[in-house]
């Protein structure tokens, strides 16, 4: 038996399979189940993700007779098991001894039992039972062969991510004593002599619920904050048991992409192995783009170690106002690219598809019509052409460009009600600029501002509305040390506490980008201004939706002005050497081809190129162990294109050796295996123009 690293997904091959609920089944279906996923190149199942109430039908008392079925069969198949805790949601018996565990919405209203995660985060009740059930578990399968990674509750926050019951309203009071102590210091911090808010006593504070007016955005971030954290302090403590009982085999909790309510670099700090579940809405041509955003996000997340697409759909969801199916060849190449990113297998929800519920219309590996479905003649297809990619694995992504992303800073800048416009929003800026640098032929990681790991050239803050001290440092170190840094607007406005920095904004950043913030000039809706073309070189950029006053320091470099409006003639986008770098300040939110070509310019100073009006539908990542490069060429558009790559590069899928352009049909892929190149080289791979009709 091979010998895995501790703490490392136990799986010797790409991770292939799905969620799998055997308990929706009669047990004849079970030998046909294992006997498909053989025949589809299945190696792994998720299970028993809701099972609780099946596996203690009464308090205390579990019976794991039909998973021990399961899982011996399963695992007679050579089938390994991303094993549920099972604690995702809990049993009806629980919730009626102790309605209390039930959470409570901002009206106050309690939310009842019959969907799932029937429970609020910060219920001891409830995570007495589940830290007992986590223990069974453990105790039951820590040392079954078929176990190959612990899978910890479901979604965290996928419904219930805030919860306003009593009980979280006593979590929330003892979370702020900790960080606050002395009642003034809350005081202090949250700036309650404002509207007559001050507080004499813990006792006396509640969450934000629905109140009679503005909330008071210092209240609400801490909210933020500690309803991220209470659902963090759930994982650790089932990681704790874990950790105790099998402290070699890995723990994941899966992620749901770029999600506001969880801080995931708290999340993937605890855990072994980042996972995600993702769903690129079919119906968008463009939603390679932003899933691409959430890989780089996910690859990120542990420092660029590889992860785990645990979750997406073979084809349609049933949970959109609209649910449309992927066409044929679409969740091949969702898979490919999840790969290309650093996913070390692509998996499911589902294997069978349900016949109840309120998933019965998601679709599944296996459909309705059994192996006749077409769902199930692409994944036997799909799980055949993985094995051929299994030198990927274990292999890393190649990026020389990162964007920041600050969850303080994406809850801060969403404080309802007391901002300058509620229309910059926070995700649709960083899309925006992921999406600029997409276009440009960058693949891109995620950073945090204060972790700036080593081999970056250009660093995107689409937006950092809470900056602090310590991040400026960071950033200034890699201006300082020679990076272009890249800043949007409304960057750097308060504090950790949503107190506005001294001076006003960029606050801590001032100086590094060498401007100062005068007054927003938000636009009114469908208002447009215009910025003046760069040194000549582009046309007029255009922005919406925002604009600022600004005062560039005197060592910054004015690069374009507004050239409309009342703020015709002043400065909009400074630039301002420092060190062997630059730091530039972009104060107006940008139109999708304005971004692209300010960072044009911005990547030119980084010496990194950008592609010119390829077709834009291609997309090009690296993997590399620093020996072979796997260049994956995915074109998600539906017409066939043609790609010039390196003379001598084998495609993987094919067994082709590439000896000219390689003609890619709508929906077509290739990964290139060639020798390494120095890092610091961009994949050479230049596209020409569509030219096949499919
Ligand atoms: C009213 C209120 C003030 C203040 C202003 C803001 O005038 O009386 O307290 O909130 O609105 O415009
Ligand atoms: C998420 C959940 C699954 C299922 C799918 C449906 O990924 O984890 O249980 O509900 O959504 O898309």
């Amino acid at each position: 038996m091979t010998a895995f690293p501790p703490r490392t997904i136990r799986l010797d091959a790409l991770a292939y399979g799905g969620d799998y609920n055997p308990d929706q089944w009669p047990e004849e279906t079970w030998e046909e189940d294992a006997r498909l996923m053989l025949e589809a190149g299945v190696n792994i199942v998720s299970l028993p993700v809701f099972s609780w109430p099946l596996i203690e039908k009464t308090p205390g008392h579990y019976d794991f007779g039909w998973l021990d079925r399961i899982i011996d069969l399963l695992w007679r198949h050579g089938i390994k098991v991303d094993l549920a805790t099972a604690t995702a949601t809990p049993p009806a018996w629980l919730v009626r001894q102790h309605p209390d565990i039930l959470p409570h919405n901002v009206d106050g209203v309690r939310l009842e039992f019959g969907s799932r995660q029937a429970y609020c985060p910060s219920s001891p009740v409830f995570r007495e039972h589940a830290l007992r059930l986590t223990e069974a578990m453990a105790n039951r399968y820590g040392e079954h062969p078929a176990l190959a990674l612990w899978h910890i509750s479901n979604e965290y926050g996928d419904h219930v991510p805030r919860c306003w019951c009593p009980t979280s309203a006593a979590h929330f009071r003892d979370w702020l004593a900790k960080r606050y102590g002395d009642i003034e210091a809350l005081n202090e911090a949250w700036g309650t002599s404002c509207w007559g808010q001050n507080y004499t006593d813990y006792d006396h504070v509640e969450p934000p619920r629905t109140s009679m007016g503005p909330i008071n955005p210092s209240q609400q971030l801490d909210f933020e904050r500690f309803s991220s954290d209470a659902l963090l302090q759930l994982f650790q403590a089932e990681i704790d048991v874990l950790r105790r009982i099998t402290p070699d085999i890995a723990v994941t909790t899966n992620f749901m992409s770029l999600f506001k309510e969880l801080n995931y670099w708290d999340f993937a700090a605890v855990e072994d192995l980042v996972t995600d579940d993702a769903y690129p809405d079919p119906a968008d041509p463009q939603a390679h783009v932003p899933a691409a955003l959430n890989y780089g996000l996910m690859r990120s997340l542990k420092g660029g170690q590889p992860w785990l697409l645990l979750e997406q759909a073979p084809s349609a969801v049933s949970w959109r106002d609209v649910n449309v199916p992927k066409v044929p060849g679409r969740m091949r190449l969702d898979s490919l690219q999840a790969i290309a990113h650093g996913s070390d297998g692509a998996m499911f929800f589902q294997w069978r598809q349900a016949k109840f519920g309120p998933e019965k219309y998601h679709s599944a590996m296996l459909g309705h019509r059994g192996e006749k479905s077409r769902s199930f003649h692409e994944t036997a297809a799909l799980g055949a052409e993985l094995k051929r990619l299994a030198a990927v694995r274990g292999t890393r992504v190649r990026a020389r460009v990162a964007v920041v992303a600050d969850w303080d800073s994406w809850w801060g800048s969403a404080a309802p009600d007391s901002l300058p416009s509620q229309r910059l929003d926070w995700l649709e800026q960083t899309r925006a600029w992921h999406g600029a640098l997409f276009a440009l032929g960058h693949t891109v990681d995620v950073v945090q501002a204060t972790d700036l790991r080593e081999g970056y050239d250009l660093i995107v803050v689409p937006n950092l509305y809470i900056a602090t001290e310590a991040q400026a440092q960071s950033l200034a170190a890699f201006v300082e040390g020679g990076g272009q840094l890249i800043v949007g607007p409304f960057s750097a406005v308060v504090d950790p506490t949503e107190k506005v920095h001294a001076g006003g904004a960029p606050g801590p950043l001032r100086d590094l980008l060498g401007v100062e913030v005068d007054e927003w000039w938000p636009l009114p809706d469908g208002q447009e201004g215009t910025i003046t073309s760069i040194a000549g070189r582009t046309p007029t950029l255009t922005t919406r939706i925002w604009t600022e006053w600004i005062e560039p320091a005197p060592s910054a470099e004015v690069v374009a002005r507004y050239d409309s409006g009342v703020l015709a003639g002043r400065a909009a986008i400074v630039r301002n050497a420092r060190g062997r770098g630059a730091a530039w300040y972009v104060s107006a939110a940008l139109s999708d081809d304005s971004l692209e070509d300010v960072l044009r310019l911005v990547l030119e100073s980084a010496g990194l190129p950008a592609r010119e009006t390829a077709d834009r539908d291609v997309e090009i990542v690296t993997r590399t162990d620093g020996e072979t490069d796997f260049i994956f060429v995915l074109n998600h558009g539906q017409t066939a294109t043609s790609v010039t790559v390196p003379a001598g590069a084998l495609d993987l899928l094919t067994d082709v050796t590439a000896s000219g352009p390689l003609d890619l049909p709508g929906l077509g892929a290739a990964v290139l295996a060639t020798p390494a190149r120095h890092p610091k080289d961009f994949p050479t791979v230049t596209i020409s123009p569509k030219n096949i009709e499919v």
